[in-house]
């Protein structure tokens, strides 16, 4: 069902069931952190590989400490400027936090996620929320509440109706090592505003295969067609053009059909092309076309992040 009922949220969650939340980010799965039983479906819906971590999700920095060991101090600067919002932080977990949530490592991605009825929701809840994005695992994220109930609907009692995702991808996580901080997954908070904070980050994206992060995994956020980048013309040597639709960044390509073609932001604007990538990518899913041809954005801002999601979508499956 989807409905704003934020009782029905609250009972459903306390009774160890789970609920599509909205994020600015994207819609997550939500269930009690603290409850393995609730994890646990967590990851059967999502047919989530279960060495894959989940970032929980809190509403005040007093609470978030109240399950970590340790908060250092560029994590602090980072906690007070971007929380509420899309930034995950991994600090050390205290034992409160189950060992499930964690894939069983040392740390805990944990966020305060800046829309409005999650938030109202988190307040009324005595635990945090352990939310993946609210797709099956692999597919493209979700940011509408139609997407959830698409491909989840039939599996979870109540997804929660926040409208469209502000952002449009996920949160940037970021871990610590002494005086050193690392971009584990790029997203809606960009490298260059996390640089003016804190100074010179490493940015450390590319494990193929390494659990840590398998948002970072070569092939997820992917279409169930096929989908290339780069040089357009090879691609049109192999299909016709009506068989070929197009994400592109600010126009149209004159050799492929209009009525194939998306278009992320006609001002160029990275944040408007952010909000706008999963749900075209879905779009383009739906086409009765054969192919998708992506054209990728200048590698700055926002556009990194679009970029690696980008990338990963059409890595070979
Ligand atoms: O914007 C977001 O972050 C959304 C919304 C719902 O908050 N959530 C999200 O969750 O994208 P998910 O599960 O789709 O991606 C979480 C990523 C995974 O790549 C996971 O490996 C990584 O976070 N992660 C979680 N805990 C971790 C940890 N302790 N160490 C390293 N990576 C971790
Ligand atoms: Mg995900």
């Amino acid at each position: 069902m989807i409905s704003t009922d934020l009782d029905l949220a609250e009972k459903l969650l306390i009774n160890n069931k789970l609920v599509a939340i909205p994020t600015e980010t994207v819609y997550g799965l939500a269930g009690n952190a603290l409850s393995e039983e609730a994890v646990a479906q967590i990851f059967a819906v999502k047919n989530r590989p279960t060495f894959d971590p989940l970032i929980v999700h809190s509403d005040t920095l007093v609470k978030v400490k109240s399950f970590v060991l340790e908060f250092p101090p560029k994590a602090i600067l980072l906690a007070e400027k971007f929380w509420a919002g899309s930034l995950t932080l991994l600090l050390p977990k205290k034992p409160i936090i189950p060992d499930l949530v964690t894939a069983g490592l040392p740390t805990v991605a944990v966020r305060i996620p800046k829309h409005p009825l999650t938030l109202q929701l988190l307040q009324r809840l005595e635990f945090p929320l352990a939310a993946p994005s609210a797709n099956p695992f692999g597919y493209i994220s979700p940011t509408t509440a139609q997407h959830v109930a698409e491909q989840l609907g039939e599996k979870i009692p109540l997804i929660l109706d926040g409208g469209s995702c502000s952002v449009g991808v996920e949160s940037t996580i970021i871990g610590f090592e002494g005086e050193t901080a690392t971009i584990y997954r790029l997203g809606g908070i960009s490298v260059e505003a996390i640089e003016n904070l804190i100074g010179e980050v490493k940015v450390k994206t590319h494990s193929t295969s390494n659990p840590l992060a398998p948002g970072n995994l070569e092939s997820h956020y992917a279409p169930t067609k096929k989908l290339f980048l780069g040089n357009l013309r090879e691609i049109l040597q192999k299909y016709p053009p009506q068989e070929i639709g197009t994400l592109v960044f600010r126009e149209a390509i004159s050799e492929i059909p209009l009525t194939n073609q998306l278009i992320l932001s006609e001002q160029g604007s990275f944040t408007e092309a952010a909000k706008n990538l999963f749900a075209m990518l879905r779009k383009l899913d739906k086409m009765p076309i054969k192919v998708i041809w992506a054209e990728l954005l200048p590698e700055k801002d926002l556009g990194r992040a679009i970029n690696d999601r980008l990338r990963r979508a059409s890595a070979k499956r």
